[in-house]
């Protein structure tokens, strides 16, 4: 299966899913809804919804199983991005291509779109499919991840290490709670919708947390060396902004290197016996995927 093909696939499946579902809100506060939908449904890669189809692809799980899962991940990163981009914090005027959406619309519904998206995660999955014992581990996967030990804990060490040096350690605890997080549970959520060993979760917890370091250490770089046109970000905004980054503490070159070694030990935890006859091969190309991108 090629990445691009299934990365394509996955794109409009969960477009249409999550268009479908704003599209059913009610009318009552059509500005928010309007911030939602720009926030949500205006470009991004949907990285983390493929991980999580391709994790639970690994166990034979069905997309349509997965579908609740996926949107509702999808939900927790637009609602980080629209609050990342916030006067209050990165202050970034551009997101996928376009305004952010504190520009396009204002703060109040920047703050507003953000919380209503979170709530609508916790929507989704309470919705899903899956057995009521797979929803609640992934609840938990979700809700630890996205919050104080996960991506909002993350997103405090960001900020507080703006304009600091800060040691090495610091840089991958900071990774690993701001991006890290997600894409661990993305992969986690996934798999658990199909009945792993504790053997297979240990392999593919080291998986996701090599590539969602990789992932980072990429956008990093895409900050300094990146196209604005293919990216949708600013460059340059990092060093502009005092960010404690791996190109910052470490240089360019290092910096990438040092995501080349997590995209190859992220491949050796998938070799893992334990994950013998699964298909993990999307799993591959999306490590690969993580130090290549250009946007
Ligand atoms: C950007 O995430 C923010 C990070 C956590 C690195 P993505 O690179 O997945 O952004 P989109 O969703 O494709 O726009
Ligand atoms: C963001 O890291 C991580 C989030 C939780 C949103 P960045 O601040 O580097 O992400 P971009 O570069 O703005 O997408
Ligand atoms: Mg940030
Ligand atoms: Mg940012
Ligand atoms: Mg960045």
């Amino acid at each position: 299966m090629e990445l691009k093909q299934y990365s394509a696939e996955v794109q409009a499946r969960i477009n249409n899913l999550m268009e479908r579902r704003l599209a059913a809100l009610d009318e009552a506060a059509p500005k928010l809804k309007e911030a939602m939908r720009y926030g949500l449904l205006l470009g991004g890669k949907r990285a983390r919804p493929l991980l999580v189809y391709a994790s639970g692809r690994a166990f034979g799980v069905a997309p349509e199983r997965l579908d609740a899962t996926a949107a509702a991940i999808e939900c927790i990163h637009a609602y980080s991005l629209i609050h990342d981009d916030m006067p209050e914090m990165d202050n970034d005027l551009l997101r996928r291509g376009k305004p952010s959406v504190h520009a396009a619309f204002s703060p109040q519904l920047a703050l507003l779109s953000g919380d209503a998206l979170q709530a609508l995660a916790f929507e989704f999955l309470a919705d899903s499919p899956l057995p009521p014992a797979v929803v609640t581990k992934q609840l938990q996967l979700l809700a630890v991840n996205a919050g104080y030990s996960g991506m909002c804990g993350g997103q405090a060490l960001d900020l507080q290490s703006e304009h600091q040096s800060i040691p090495y350690e610091t840089l991958r605890t900071l990774h690993a709670k701001k991006t890290g997080a997600l894409i661990l549970a993305a992969v986690l959520m996934g798999a658990a919708a199909g009945n792993p060993s504790a053997a297979a979760v240990q392999a593919l917890t080291r998986y996701a947390q090599k590539i969602g370091l990789a992932f980072q250490i990429w956008d990093d770089v895409l900050d300094v060396i990146g196209d604005s046109a293919l990216t949708g970000k600013p460059v340059g905004n990092d060093e502009a902004a005092g960010k404690s980054t791996y190109p910052a503490l470490f240089g360019l070159d290092k910096a990438k290197e040092l995501a080349l070694a997590a995209k190859d030990e992220a491949l050796d935890a998938l070799s893992q016996p334990a994950l013998a006859g699964c298909d993990t091969e999307v799993l591959q190309q999306f490590a690969l995927f993580c130090v290549t991108r250009d946007h």
